[in-house]
């Protein structure tokens, strides 16, 4: 979430499902998993270290301080691309005039990944609208993915806020492996 002022911010659907979905599966494999996540009322799952964030920088920063010593990334988050130029300290009032937010951006934390990650394995997520496989595979080249996960918000069931997703596994060598509609922990399963 990204602020305006102290009382008005930001973001998108996103309720982080999928990425919970995930650390569950990789922690009862027996990964040590830190879960570092926006607002949700998602439960920790166990044997998972949460680490709450809010905004992208602050997503970012909590990022850059663990990458180092991981041996990979799941890029789960639906990321603001943009903030806020100038949050305002104190709460806006109306006036009758139209009113520009101007916004600036904020850092890509999975192109940041990407180009440090030596033989870390990073695993990115596209939500798209449209031009999807396009997309997707755009992302996954100039974010330097392993593989990335492709959902789509044209697929009824799949994306925000649902317990289902319907996705689509793209890998660095090309090879596309689309699963049916499906529980997020049964997508879960095959992504880990
Ligand atoms: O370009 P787009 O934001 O759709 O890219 C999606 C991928 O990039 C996801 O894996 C998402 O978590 C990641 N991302 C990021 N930092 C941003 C924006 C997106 O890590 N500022």
């Amino acid at each position: 979430i990204e602020p305006i002022d102290p009382v008005r911010y930001i973001s998108n659907h996103s309720t982080g499902k999928m990425g919970y979905a995930i650390a569950a599966e990789l922690a009862s494999r027996g990964a040590q998993v830190t879960l570092i996540s926006g607002q949700t009322a998602l439960d920790v799952p166990d044997g998972v270290q949460r680490v709450d964030v809010l905004s992208a920088q602050n997503m970012f920063d909590a990022f850059i301080e663990r990458f180092e010593s991981a041996d990979g990334a799941v890029m789960c988050a639906a990321v603001a691309d943009y903030t806020p130029a100038d949050p305002s300290p104190v709460k806006i009032k109306k006036s009758d005039d139209e009113m520009v937010i101007r916004l600036k951006r904020t850092p890509d934390i999975a192109a940041t990944a990407g180009a440090t990650k030596g033989d870390k394995l990073l695993v990115g997520f596209a939500l798209e609208t449209d031009n999807e496989l396009e997309n997707a595979v755009g992302k996954l080249h100039r974010k330097k993915f392993d593989f990335i996960v492709l959902n789509s918000l044209a697929d009824p069931g799949a994306g925000f806020a649902t317990d289902t997703n319907k996705i689509t596994i793209i890998g660095k060598d090309g090879l596309q492996h689309p699963y049916p509609l499906e529980q997020k922990s049964d997508a879960a399963r095959h992504i880990v």
